[in-house]
């Protein structure tokens, strides 16, 4: 009887996973993978307004990204990171464009793989929204935009709307309080080696010129209360570089990055 009863569940599993039923959840899993990200166009898209995209580094070129794809998936982050990859919000929302394109590449498997949190991206980091070949292509996208930091010169026959469009991609970091000289003389000697001489960073650590002082302020107390890793290796906080600073030590450093951008 016992043998019996088993025989019949194998067959009604068997039976159930050859059914057409069964098969057509398989195929809509798998068409369910492909599906690409949401492409939201920003209704702003038109030519005047696409970003300035100059001069593309060899690491970029080298993912052979498809821009076209990188402006469209923007379209969904520029909701809070800008039209331009400008960022917003004063620094709540960090600059992407132009920062290096193996950190943003980084930083996106990090939200995915919940290895860095962040509530506000939570939903558009997951497998569907943002599959792997799609963070290649926005990455690529956004580290090539180059914004200005002065404003353009009009001439007269500019319209509001081009004045507007122009000034949109401009973004110079206000001056932050705190002693510069101090803050260049700290950063020189602590934060150099990593980050760069002028703030550029490389590869996987990013560039702090040209980024909003809130944001950067957010995330080194992020490292220092261990919410977030500054060093991969290094998962004991105490030891972290930036718990042994004073708070005016980066204060001054603070300072020092927004005389970067100028
Ligand atoms: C709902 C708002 C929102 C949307 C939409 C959004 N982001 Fe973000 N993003 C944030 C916030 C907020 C942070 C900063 C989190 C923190 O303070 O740690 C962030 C941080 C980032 C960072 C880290 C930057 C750094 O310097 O470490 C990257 C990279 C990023 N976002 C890429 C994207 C991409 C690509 C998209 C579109 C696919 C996107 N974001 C869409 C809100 C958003
Ligand atoms: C040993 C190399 C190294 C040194 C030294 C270093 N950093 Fe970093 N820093 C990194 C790396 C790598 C990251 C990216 C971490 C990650 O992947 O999330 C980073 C990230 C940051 C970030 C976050 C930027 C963003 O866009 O989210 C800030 C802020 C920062 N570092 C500030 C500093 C300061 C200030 C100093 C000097 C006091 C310093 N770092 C020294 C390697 C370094």
């Amino acid at each position: 009887m016992v043998g019996k009863s088993s025989k019949y569940v194998f067959l009604l599993a068997a039976v159930l996973a050859l059914s057409p039923a069964g098969g057509l959840a398989a195929t809509k899993k798998v068409a369910k993978k492909t599906v690409k990200a949401p492409v939201v166009e920003a209704p702003e898209a038109a030519p005047a307004n696409k970003p300035v995209v100059t001069q593309i580094s060899a690491a970029i070129a080298a993912l052979k990204a498809d821009p076209e794809t990188g402006r469209q998936i923007n379209g969904v982050c520029a909701a809070c990171h800008g039209d331009s990859g400008q960022g917003g919000k004063k620094g709540e929302y960090p600059r992407l464009a132009g920062q290096n394109v193996e950190y943003l590449m980084g930083q996106l498997h990090k939200f995915k793989g919940r290895n860095r949190s962040n509530m506000p991206m939570f939903p558009y980091t997951e497998e569907r929204e943002l599959p792997d070949e799609d963070i290649v292509h926005i990455s690529a996208y956004l580290a090539s935009i180059k914004l200005d930091t002065a404003y353009p010169v009009f001439k007269d026959t500019d319209d509001a709307l081009t004045r507007l469009q122009a000034t949109e991609k401009v973004l110079n970091i206000p001056r932050s309080e705190g002693d510069i000289e101090a803050g260049a003389k700290r950063y020189k000697s602590e934060c150099a080696s990593c980050h760069g001489h002028t703030g550029m960073g490389k590869r996987a650590v990013p560039m702090l010129t040209g980024q909003y002082t809130v944001y950067l302020k957010r995330q080194i107390d992020k490292f220092i209360k261990g919410e977030r890793l500054h060093d991969e290796d290094e998962k004991d906080t105490s030891k972290e570089l930036l718990s042994q600073l004073k708070p005016e030590e980066i204060r001054d450093i603070l300072a020092y990055l927004t005389t970067l951008d100028d």
